[in-house]
């Protein structure tokens, strides 16, 4: 069901951006690695990096360009939708990638990353537009940002930031980050990044509501009974422990990915698509309906989980409080499920159950909107006591596509009922693979595209959403322990079971 019609199938048509200066600032870490050099990679390998695309790895560490190539050939390798291929990858290097040693702190290493940039662009006698992201901890966006301004790099006013989250660790620090970066750059120079929003799937949410008129007429509390935001994953907290014991889920993945996810899901028509701040001026509207759980509803509404030893597809795996790195007694959560209520007239009375967690069975986002069962008068004494709900899936990852449970009656003499599913898959329907959504999202920056990143009033909104509860677990030692491999605490399992 749901085939895509393949005459209709149109090609992509892709606007190249103007040459590009593309500075990573943390070009030595994990992220660079494994997403941001192998999605320019496949970018170049399909031919849709701007000509030329200057990419310039930053770091504190002493290499050169050969070191630094080398340090990514094997993670190219590994994690580049686009297959490896040594000549393209040789002719890429020669030609885009680069590297420069320097302390974000220190404002000598910024006039010779100028001068650097400077010998690089030179032979090219053309204007280049300037990228910088940082991809560095928190902690030095304000030193990097000011000195990027201050050695003159490119053109102040029209430099574009890419910052990576985590955006704050609450509201205070959020606030605090936005005024300091926007005393050298206007809002719309800022690319705050959310990779959930660069995912195709995610994206399809607002063409799956607008663009059908099946669904928006029935996208309120009428039709709508009940919502799931499932973010599951089985992998544990690995390396990043350390990082991960200050965090907690909630704000690694919910003031972020989830409340993005949300927010899309619910938001009215924006005045157009085309235009970033209309999208974005809709999602913090509707984030700010969303009521925040303060004090003693926390208990009520709010469901604190930490894995404990189990087995991951058959494999032993230690408890949260065993990773290398988690402080002893931590209490952080590596689970939770809140429920959520948006106070407007399209979506009043209706939960939003939103679940995310480490070290579950397995890996899925997923958006579940379950409608309200139709009367059941018709088919009463009939064999058939309850009717199922419709339910419309939107599966984020993997095996991306969107499903719809309806009613339907099996063969036979007898009458009876039972759900069927119909559904799409992107890998049926389309035959181009979708692309990482940090492809889609460092093109979107180098065009000057800001659709897909948030603005920093909707950063601080979400805040407002996590911040009450985790104040609330400061001065609690409720929390609830799930085997890892299990689907989560029973006792969110119950919170969030359908009325
Ligand atoms: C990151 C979180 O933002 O998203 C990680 O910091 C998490 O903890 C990751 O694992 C999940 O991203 P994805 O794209 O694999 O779903």
């Amino acid at each position: 069901m749901f085939q895509t019609n393949p005459f209709a199938r149109r090609e992509n048509r892709v606007i190249k951006a103007s040459p590009t200066v593309l500075v990573i600032f943390g070009a030595t870490g994990d992220l660079n690695k494994r997403k941001l050099i192998p999605s320019l990679w496949s970018l170049f390998h399909d031919n849709l990096l701007p000509d030329p695309c200057i990419i310039i790895g930053a770091s504190r560490s002493k290499l050169t360009d050969e070191q630094f190539r080398e340090q990514l050939t094997d993670k190219v390798r590994a994690y580049a939708r686009a297959k490896f291929n040594d000549e393209r990858w040789c002719e890429f290097c020669n030609k885009s990638l680069f590297y420069q040693s320097v302390d974000g702190g220190k404002f000598e290493d910024f006039v010779a990353l100028k001068a650097r940039i400077d010998a690089l662009t030179a032979p090219y006698y053309s204007e280049f537009e300037y990228n910088f992201y940082l991809a560095t901890g928190p902690e030095h966006f304000g030193s990097i940002a000011y000195n990027i301004k201050e050695s003159k790099i490119g053109e102040p006013e029209k430099n574009r930031l890419v910052i990576e989250k985590p955006f704050g660790v609450d509201l205070q620090s959020a606030k605090k980050l936005n005024s300091e970066l926007r005393k050298f750059y206007r809002e719309d120079q800022l690319y705050r990044i959310d990779h959930y929003l660069g995912k195709e799937c995610v994206q399809n949410i607002l063409v799956f509501r607008f663009g059908n008129g099946i669904f928006e007429p029935m996208w309120n509390n009428r039709y709508i009974e009940t919502i799931y935001i499932n973010v599951y994953e089985d992998i544990g907290v690995g390396s990043r422990a350390a990082y991960f014991d200050q965090s907690g889920i909630l704000r690694d993945i919910v003031q972020n990915h989830v409340l993005q996810m949300l927010a899309l899901l619910c938001i009215e028509p924006p005045v157009s698509l085309s235009n970033a701040n209309s999208i974005r001026d809709e999602k913090v509207k509707v984030l700010s309906q969303i009521v925040p759980i303060v004090d003693k509803d926390v208990d009520k509404r709010v469901i604190r989980g930490q894995y404990s030893q189990g087995f991951i597809h058959g494999k032993p795996v230690c408890s949260y409080a065993q990773e290398a790195g988690v402080k002893e007694g931590s209490l952080t959560e590596t689970y939770a499920c809140i429920k959520y209520e948006i106070d407007n007239w399209r979506f009043s009375g209706v939960p939003i159950f939103v679940r995310a967690g480490k070290r579950l069975s397995k890996r899925v986002t997923e958006i579940l909107v379950y409608f309200r069962r139709p009367p059941n008068l018709l088919f009463k004494g009939r064999q058939i006591d309850s009717l199922e709900s419709n339910v419309l899936r939107i599966q984020v990852q993997p095996d991306e596509g969107i499903s719809l449970t309806v009613n339907s009656k099996p063969p036979g003499p007898r009458l009876r009922a039972r759900p069927v599913v119909m559904d799409f898959s992107y890998k049926d329907s389309y035959s181009d693979s979708s692309p990482d959504a940090y492809e889609r999202l460092l093109l979107d920056v180098m065009k000057g595209d800001p659709t897909l990143f948030t603005r920093g009033d909707e950063i601080e909104v979400s805040w407002q959403l996590v911040d009450p509860i985790i104040e609330a677990w400061r001065d609690s030692r409720e929390i609830y322990y799930y085997p890892a491999g299990s689907d989560g605490p029973k006792e969110a399992i119950q919170l969030a079971k359908r009325q």
